[in-house]
């Protein structure tokens, strides 16, 4: 860790909206006083009904019950849209920016209406209703954004499926939804490469059912459709009305659902409702990265992770900000796109993630001293610790020292950003996500659930709710009352480790638990672990993660063949195709190690601690294997330990 602390430049300090002084009453009143705090925050949306009630909470094991503004009720797509259509109709909500670089558009509010009450009215022709589920599984165009305010409009639930997951990942997903409609294009187009995403979908409905998929046309490649079942999207829309009222949705109805990785078992269905959600995704969008009327803001991730949620559509949108869609990646056609992006569209903030920031600094400072980059006032990072070198690299050469960069901590299960720099307000120090944001309360506990205090490193748990907590997990509140709340009773618990120094700034160590974080993208060992011994000339196999420069953490296998099949080349890379269509690329493992026998206790438990070891390079670290039923295993995958 660096000692390194670079104060709130002066420019900023002077047009703080919240400085120093002002983040430390307004925090003390937070926790003081929730319900004033945040009902007065909540009036930054538009209600239909008002609340009476604001924070409902109990964190108690055996009875989770979270509630925000419980008796209100709003609509998600009125404030991201129709609210602003009286004084900002022809402001550009979206810029669409496409993978070919002269491919761009700009979509204003009033166009943003048209769109979306289309779209809602072709989900109603198609019978879904209030609290039905609906599937998104499109690249990043606009419809994505459409379909997903679409469902807001009439008060489904959407759950967005990350485009690059497989059939089989996409399968369960709408099988656990129980979702009867898909949303889906013919493909998907990112680097150059297109991706047959309606392909995939009529793999997935092979396994499992849906009553109507809509196709929305993006490259115009020729797919099958099943008639009865598959619609285009642009003859649906011809056929509906180009206005849709939007329904009445009260605070906690849900909003959608996004699947994520845990430490066991399939992904779980993380649940979010409309108010508590909308007011905390604005909130933090505006103070957080210090939106100001007339900025443009480009956050890269994808709609399918919950950055894409919180940051591409509904905190900007919410607060009438023009949001930038980037449907690409950041080495096409060349490694200086983001900042030729960036030029183009003038952009004023720019949030990624450490994964891409570490691959571009791989690439040198000529592709990014080539272009200007003066719009841009503040950087942002997320998804994963970024490391003090990339942080630095970040501040200086891409912002040239004068941006301030808000290294932003949250989860799938927080709905937004909870620990962050307020960038009038906060001294940075490179690797630290620094402060907790309004409201929230970050304790540091032992393993024994002891609160530790001052300068101290454990386990990060969050004392008390904020208005965008997830729920629960769909159709299994048990299983989010088992991952959150049982092991600190009373307190929800992250599974992040993180260290506190004595200036009360956070630093977040990493996951704590079997979820591995790969460029940013969740993992859970398990998860691959099903996947590898799904195939039938594997008999067990353990997955951990391991130091990665690029990815941040890299997916490490070790792999039991079954009896009489024999190793080789060609067999491991079956194995890492094989993960790569069971659940992900994002998913393919990087090293493979055959391994005749795995660490275990005499009991049968594979000991992970000693395979990431094994997987780090640290052999002489393997602490105690003397507890092990056969300890010479070690020895052999010590020995046999693939070089890398
Ligand atoms: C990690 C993404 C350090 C962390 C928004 C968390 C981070 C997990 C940061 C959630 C950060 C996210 N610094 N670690 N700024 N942001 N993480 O659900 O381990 O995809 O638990 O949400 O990413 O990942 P998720």
């Amino acid at each position: 860790m660096t000692d390194k602390i670079y104060a709130v430049p002066e420019a900023w300090r002077n047009e703080a909206r919240v400085d120093a002084e002002k983040y430390a009453e307004l925090y003390r009143r937070s926790v003081a006083d929730p319900d004033g705090f945040w009902g007065e925050q909540a009036q930054r949306i538009e209600w239909i009904a008002p609340f009476t009630r604001v924070k409902e909470v109990s964190f108690d094991t055996h009875n989770v019950a979270i509630e925000w503004f419980g008796d209100g009720s709003t609509n998600v797509a009125m404030n991201c849209i129709d609210r602003h259509l009286p004084h900002r109709a022809d402001q550009v909500a979206i810029i669409w920016e496409g993978d070919d670089p002269s491919l761009s558009r700009h979509i204003t509010y009033r166009e943003l209406h048209e769109q979306v009450c289309r779209f809602a009215n072709v989900l109603k022709a198609h019978g879904v209703r209030k609290g039905d589920r609906v599937t998104i599984y499109l690249p990043m165009i606009p419809e994505a954004a459409y379909a997903m305010l679409a469902c807001a409009r009439i008060g489904a639930v959407h759950s967005v499926v990350f485009g690059g997951f497989s059939p089989d990942a996409l399968a369960g997903r709408i099988e656990d939804a129980q979702s009867d409609v898909v949303i889906t294009a013919d493909e998907g187009v990112r680097g150059g490469r297109k991706s047959p995403l309606k392909d995939n979908v009529d793999a997935a409905l092979e396994k499992v059912s849906a009553k109507t998929v809509i196709v929305v046309t993006r490259t115009g490649a020729k797919v099958d459709m099943k008639p009865g079942r598959d619609f285009r999207y642009e003859d649906e829309a011809k056929k509906v009305p180009e206005d849709c009222p939007y329904a009445e949705v009260g605070a906690e109805d849900p909003l959608f659902i996004l699947y994520t990785s845990g430490s066991t078992g399939k992904p779980k269905g993380v649940l979010h409702t409309t108010g508590g959600y909308l007011v905390h995704a604005a909130l933090t969008h505006e103070l957080v990265f210090d939106y100001r009327e007339g900025d443009v803001y480009w956050c890269t991730a994808d709609v399918g992770w919950v950055t894409g949620h919180s940051y591409i559509v509904y905190g900007p949108l919410a607060n009438g900000a023009t949001t930038l869609m980037f449907e690409g990646v950041p080495n096409y056609p060349t490694v200086s796109r983001f900042w030729e992006v960036i030029d183009k569209h003038k952009v004023d903030i720019f949030y990624t993630a450490p994964t891409a920031i570490r691959a571009l600094m791989g690439a040198g400072e000529e592709p990014v001293k080539k272009t200007s980059r003066k719009s841009v006032r503040l950087l942002g990072s997320v998804g994963e610790p970024i490391n003090p070198e990339a942080w630095e690299w970040y501040h200086r050469v891409v912002g040239e020292g004068r941006c301030p960069i808000v290294d932003t901590w949250w989860q799938t299960e927080t709905g937004g950003i909870l620990i962050a720099p307020l960038p009038g307000a906060t001294a940075l120090k490179p690797g630290s996500a620094s402060k907790p944001f309004f409201g929230v309360q970050p304790e540091i506990v032992d393993a024994n659930g002891n609160v530790l205090e001052g300068a101290c490193e454990g386990n990060l748990v969050i004392a008390d709710s904020w208005p965008g907590q997830a729920r629960t997990v769909f159709g299994d509140h048990e299983r989010f009352v088992q991952t959150y709340f049982t092991a600190y009773p009373g307190k929800y618990f992250t599974g992040d480790g993180c260290r506190r120094d004595a200036d009360g700034y956070y630093w977040i160590t990493g996951r704590v638990d079997d979820v591995i974080n790969v460029s940013g993208h969740r993992l859970g060992t398990a998860e691959i672990e099903s996947a590898l011994v799904a195939h039938e000339k594997v008999a067990e196999a353990a997955v951990v993660g391991f130091p990665h420069a690029i990815k941040g953490q890299g997916i490490y296998a070790y792999v039991t063949l079954m009896g009489g099949v024999e190793p080789s080349e060609r067999l491991r890379k079956e194995l890492v195709d094989f993960v790569r269509k069971e659940i992900s690329a994002i998913a393919s493992p990087d090293v493979i190690q055959f391994a005749p026998g795995l660490p275990k206790t005499r009991s049968g438990k594979i000991m992970r601690r000693i395979l990431r070891k094994i997987a780090e390079n640290e052999f002489g670290a393997l602490g105690d294997t003397s507890t092990l039923a056969d300890p010479s295993v070690v020895d052999d995958l010590i020995k046999n330990r693939p070089a890398g």
